[in-house]
This record gives C-alpha cells, sequence and structure tokens, in this order.
C-alpha cells in the first residue's frame, strides 16, 4: 500500500464522470430527458464536501457525455432536508401545476423534517414543479402529500404506468427499516393511494434505500415485456457496505410479483452470492433511472461511492463522482432473465483510435507490461481463454509499487478486483479491499471490458451480464497496463486498449 498524500487532490477528478465543482454529492436524482436535455439532479451539499444541508444539486448535458453544472435546483431550508426522489414531465397538466399548453415537470422528493419543523422526525413526500424545463423550481404549499408518520419512508420514484384501460401515477418508495417497497398510486401527484408493498426479499443485510421500477423486453422482444425492481441496500453488499440488487417479474398496475425471490423474510447470509446484484463492486449505489430517455432506452445512473468510507475519499473540493451511465436490457441466460447493463456509447465514444489491438497472446507464469497502452483514462477490451493458470488478467494504472489487478480465478469461478495496492487506500480502514463476483465462461471465454478514469474502475463482463466497479485513487504517474498469467497458462485472445482523452 502507497500513501499518495502529496498528490494534489484534483489528480483524482474524473475525466468521463460527472463531479460537482467544488461540492459534495450523493444520490442521483429526479433523472429525466425533457426538450432534448438530460437532466441530473442529485443530492448535494451546497455549502462543503461532506454529507449534510441536503438540496438537490442539478447539471444538465445534450449527450451523457459533457455535463454543465446548474444552480442548486431545490435547496434545504430550516423546516426541511431534500431527500432523495424523482421527476416526471406531467404532460396532460394533471397536477395542475402549469397549463394544459405549459405543462409543468413535477419533482417529487423526501422532506426530512428537522427540528424546527412541526413534523420533526418525519420523512414524507413533497413536491416542487418547474413551469421552464427544469431550471428553476417551486415548492407546492400543500406539501407533504404523502405521509405514514414514519421516520425512513423515503426515495420515490414515480412513473407513468399504463395499463391499457387504465393509466395512472405509480410511485415506488421504500420502509428502508423495515426491508420494503412500497407502491402508491395517483391520478393528480396530489392525492395518493396505497397499492401494495413488496419485501422483505433476497438481500436484507441493510436498510432498503431508493427503489426503481420499468419494464423491458426480454431477449429484445418488445411483445415479451418483463418488470424490474431495483433496490438498494446499506450496508449488505455482496463484497460490503452499500450495493443494489434487483428482482425481475411482473407489475399489474398493483401488486409487483417476483419470479427471481430466492429468499423471503431474513436474508441467509449462506446465498448472498446468488442473490441479483446491480454492481458486485463498493462504489454503484443509489441507481435509478431516466424517465422519458428517448427511443425507449433505460439508462441508469449510480453514485460512484460506499456509505462504509464516502465522506472520507481524498478528493477536493469535491468529493463522490456519479457512474457512467448505463443502458440496460434483459437477456435469457441459463434459462434465467437477468440484467444486462452496458456503458452508454455516446458517453464515452468520441472517435479514438486504439494504441493497442492485438491477439492473440500465449502467457505462461508471467506477468507483461504492455509499453504501448499506457494511460489514465482508457477503455480496455481484453478477452481470455483458460489453460492452466490459477489465476489470469490485468494490471490497470501501475508502477513499480501501485497497480489495481482485475482478474480471473477460473477454478473458483470468480472475477477478482484488487485494489489493496491501488494508490492512496490508507484514508479509511475499510478501503483496501479483494472484491470479488462469481463469473462463468461464455462459450469458453471470459470477456472484460474496463473503463479507467482518474480514480475508478467499472468492469463489465461477459457482455454486461456482471459488473463491478470500484473507486481507486492511484498516482498520476501509474499509468502502465500489464497483461498476466499466474501459477500456468492462459492465452489473451484479444486485447484492445483506447484511449478515452
Ligand atoms: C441513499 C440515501 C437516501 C436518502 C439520501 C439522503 O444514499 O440515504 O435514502 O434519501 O441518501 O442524502
Amino acid at each position: 500500500m502507497t500513501a499518495v498524500t502529496t498528490t494534489h487532490p484534483e489528480t483524482f477528478r474524473p475525466a468521463l464522470h460527472y463531479t460537482a465543482r467544488n461540492t459534495w454529492l450523493n444520490d442521483p436524482n429526479g433523472l429525466i430527458h425533457h426538450q432534448g436535455v438530460y437532466h441530473l439532479y442529485y443530492q448535494n451539499n451546497p455549502f462543503g464536501n461532506t454529507w449534510g444541508n441536503m438540496s438537490w444539486g442539478h447539471a444538465t448535458s445534450e449527450n451523457l457525455s459533457a455535463w454543465t453544472e446548474q444552480p442548486v435546483a431545490i435547496a434545504c431550508d430550516e423546516q426541511e432536508d431534500i431527500f432523495s426522489g424523482s421527476i416526471v414531465f406531467d404532460s396532460q397538466n394533471s397536477s395542475g401545476f402549469g397549463t394544459a399548453t405549459a405543462p409543468p415537470l413535477v419533482a417529487v422528493y423526501t422532506s426530512a423534517y428537522k427540528n424546527a419543523s412541526p413534523l420533526h422526525g418525519v420523512q414524507a413526500q413533497s413536491l416542487a414543479y418547474s413551469l421552464d424545463g427544469g431550471f428553476t423550481w417551486e415548492k407546492y404549499a400543500g406539501n407533504p402529500v404523502l405521509t405514514r408518520n414514519s421516520a425512513n419512508f423515503r426515495d420515490p420514484k414515480v412513473f407513468r404506468y399504463d395499463g391499457g384501460a387504465v393509466s395512472y401515477w405509480v410511485m415506488a418508495a421504500v420502509e428502508a427499516e423495515d426491508y420494503k417497497v412500497v407502491l402508491y398510486k395517483s391520478e393528480d401527484l396530489k392525492t395518493w393511494e396505497h397499492l401494495s408493498d413488496f419485501g422483505p426479499a433476497n438481500a436484507t443485510g441493510g436498510i432498503w434505500e431508493c427503489p426503481d421500477l420499468f419494464a423491458l423486453p426480454v431477449d429484445g422482444n418488445p411483445q415479451e415485456l418483463k418488470w424490474v425492481l431495483t433496490v438498494n441496500l446499506n450496508p449488505g453488499g455482496p463484497n460490503g457496505g452499500s450495493a443494489g440488487q434487483y428482482f425481475t417479474g411482473d407489475f399489474d398496475g398493483v401488486t409487483f410479483t417476483s419470479d427471481s425471490t430466492i429468499t423471503s423474510g431474513a436474508q441467509d447470509p449462506d446465498r448472498l452470492q446468488e442473490y441479483h446484484w446491480l454492481d458486485w463492486g463498493r462504489d454503484y449505489y443509489a441507481a435509478v433511472s431516466f424517465s422519458d430517455a428517448p427511443d425507449g432506452r433505460r439508462i441508469m445512473i449510480g453514485w460512484m461511492n460506499n456509505w462504509d468510507y464516502a465522506n472520507q475519499i481524498p478528493t477536493s473540493p469535491w468529493r463522490s463522482p456519479m457512474s457512467l451511465p448505463r443502458e440496460l436490457s434483459l437477456a435469457t441466460v441459463g434459462g434465467r432473465t437477468r440484467l444486462v447493463q452496458n456503458v452508454v456509447e455516446e458517453a464515452v465514444c468520441r472517435g479514438e483510435v486504439p494504441a493497442v489491438q492485438s491477439g492473440p497472446i500465449h502467457l505462461a507464469g508471467e506477468t507483461r507490461p504492455i509499453p504501448a497502452a499506457t494511460g489514465t483514462v482508457q477503455l480496455i477490451e481484453a478477452d481470455f481463454t483458460t489453460g492452466t493458470a490459477e489465476e489470469f488478467g490485468l494490471i490497470v494504472r501501475g508502477s513499480g509499487t501501485e497497480g489495481t489487478r482485475i482478474g480471473i480465478n477460473p477454478a473458483q469461478g470468480r472475477l477478482i478486483l484488487d485494489r489493496t495496492a491501488s494508490g492512496d487506500t490508507g484514508f479509511h480502514d475499510g478501503f483496501p479491499s479483494v472484491d470479488t463476483a462469481p463469473i462463468n465462461a461464455l462459450d469458453g471465454r471470459y470477456r472484460l471490458k474496463i473503463y479507467v478514469d482518474h480514480c475508478s474502475v467499472e468492469v463489465f463482463a461477459q457482455h454486461g451480464e456482471l459488473v463491478l466497479t470500484d473507486l481507486i485513487f492511484p498516482d498520476k504517474t501509474s499509468t502502465g497496463v500489464s497483461i498476466y498469467a499466474h501459477g500456468g497458462s492462459a492465452t489473451l485472445e484479444s486485447l484492445t486498449i483506447t484511449p478515452l482523452i
């Protein structure tokens, strides 16, 4: 482990990932595509770079690649913090906040009431509306619109449910400490009626937060839709701390019925590996999807951090990046429906020419540097076949002393990301980690697509069926890429490395 105490913190500001200029951020909120603009609101402390003064920060983009930070959209006040939530385009002006010809955007957020409020200690759902396309917001005078007198009722994700004969707004929120997603419906976004509850199920090693519910075609067949319920939990992730799980199933406008529940009620610690994880790494949390993304795409962004050490990561004046945006689809794999995630092409594709294109390379008990591949922001695509090696893979952001190891142990069927020597790991005891996920060869191959940035690695394996995202804080001079096979042989069938800046 090398402490990089002399590195200027701006070294870590990502090139490809959104960060606030000089403040703290956590969960993405209110993701929506509207009038040609992607809006990314987020949990933000406008006055500092640790958690507090929760307000909705705001950034906009036309391409999911270049983001412009905007003024704070919805600010906390002495009575309430503005916790996570979502935004819908109320095209029929059902709420009455706009007019038929100028319908509003409506934000549904959690009011976390503070001591100065008569409702202190309660979390309830509130509205704000925008009549200028999402740049300025007015809080609704009738807030809150939905309370359960609960201290842990939060993170409303609202969408329009169209069930043929019926159509209404649906809200998925959580009773965090009961491990429950609670579903409500409304005609006007102001009056809500309880529909049903889902949970506890599968992973319940931590409180449930930030749910999402949407339908996707299975294997690209628009006639065969399945519903996906995502729910984030903290702690209780497969490698510790914050993480997100998903369920597949059906939603009939009232009830979500899961076909992927392995355990109901209390979780079985022995089955943690079998639950369905949005990401197996330690730094993908509070993920939610965009409303109204063009062409029916389902695009999701997560907060790239972990509550275990979120406030301590060694960056300044900003703290915490967002993940790259991911496009979601469903595929049948081994008779089971699985979520497949891939980075949205336009978020990183800038017409670059690969620096390295080679293969096959036979490796036998060696670590081999790829000198032409040095870089700090790159896409690495590597396809391996196994020989006799115990482990094979790549080391990225390497130097003589530092490196992040991304490997496959075929006998154990594990994908491994070792960040114990990745750079500055000393800021929190929980940070240095070896994170693993189950992986099987697909047509005899292990395919890795790795996005490397100044403070992160996002590993998409087997065409995106498996994702592992981790923060790293390497020295800016650690730019090496190596490939290795330990304890025997393996073949790197093809290797493409493309600089992304
Ligand atoms: C998730 C979360 C949410 C809450 C927000 C507060 O990271 O705890 O449940 O709304 O952060 O910032």
